[in-house]
């Protein structure tokens, strides 16, 4: 496994790789869900690079940057467990050198659920993503259904932007025993807070089993998601949302395919979750 720091590098690199490529951009402090990504991408590719970078850009100035976890050498621990050819794992300032001025912002899409509630966050994302896709070349890039929204704007990006090389695969979430989504965050939650934030998967199949018991009133399953979460006394929601699974747009009556998404926080972390109604 080959680790590359600077830009230059993960070029040349990349010119002896055999092709097709599968890339993997990660933040680091990987978890299983990571390494599932990574497997799906080494049975589909000849060569799989992953990206490790905690990209400033996406976090806003209240937010966790700082404190974000990162533990580079467990990361490449794991990462060689699972065969990758090419960990990348620029500096900041590689990135982003002093007086870096260009952005890649989306539209509509990017205003919405997370967008709302966190109004750099995509620019951010789109703009490191847009770099390091630049970068690596890969053949195929591969990210999770966990952050759904994330998802759904890199693959807009990618077919609106033209690149035509470059197929956006999204994989499912991959779950703890009792439903918690893998997150890099859940390391931030105390052990009753751990135990609480089970609530996040349970309002969602709640949502799943209404939907087939012929409920089509969002509000209503709106509602007793809300009224579910609110059982559990850490939890405090953000947002929950049923909407069109393409545009996102909010839905009075569910029509599939839907997005039902939340986010709810405990303490000061926030968990994101969701399930699409197909
Ligand atoms: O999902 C993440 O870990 C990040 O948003 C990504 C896609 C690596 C961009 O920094």
């Amino acid at each position: 496994m080959r680790i590359i720091e600077s830009i230059a590098d993960m070029k040349k690199f990349r010119l002896k790789l055999p092709e097709p490529v599968g890339f993997v951009p990660t933040m680091g402090y990987l978890h299983e869900g990571h390494l599932a990504l990574v497997r799906h991408a080494k049975s589909e590719n000849k060569s799989v690079v992953v990206s490790i970078f905690v990209n400033p850009t996406q976090f806003g100035p209240q937010e966790d940057f700082g404190k974000y976890p990162r533990d580079p050498q467990r990361d490449l621990a794991m990462l060689e467990t699972v065969k990758t050819d090419a960990v990348f794992m620029p500096p900041v300032e590689e990135m982003y050198p002093p007086g870096y001025d260009t952005w890649v912002e989306l539209g509509k899409i990017t205003h919405r659920l997370e967008g709302a509630a966190r109004p750099t966050h995509f620019r951010g994302v789109t703009t490191v993503v847009t770099k390091l896709f630049n970068i690596v070349q890969p053949n195929r890039a591969y990210f999770g259904q966990k952050d759904a929204q994330q998802a759904l704007v890199l693959t807009k990006m990618a077919r609106e932007l033209n690149m035509d090389d470059l197929e956006v695969i999204t994989l499912p979430t991959v779950r703890e025993p009792d439903g918690l989504a893998m997150s890099s965050r859940n390391i931030y939650l105390s052990p009753a807070e751990r135990k609480g934030a089970t609530v996040l998967y349970q309002s969602l199949r709640l949502a799943e089993q209404l939907y087939q018991n012929g409920e089509r009133d969002a509000r209503k399953v709106h509602q007793q998601m809300l009224d579910l979460i609110q059982k559990e006394p850490l939890a405090q929601v953000d947002y929950i949302s049923i909407a069109n699974a393409e545009t996102l747009d909010e839905l009075d009556t569910i029509k599939l395919p839907a997005l039902v998404s939340l986010v709810v926080k405990f303490g000061r972390t926030r968990l994101l979750d969701n399930i699409v109604l197909r």
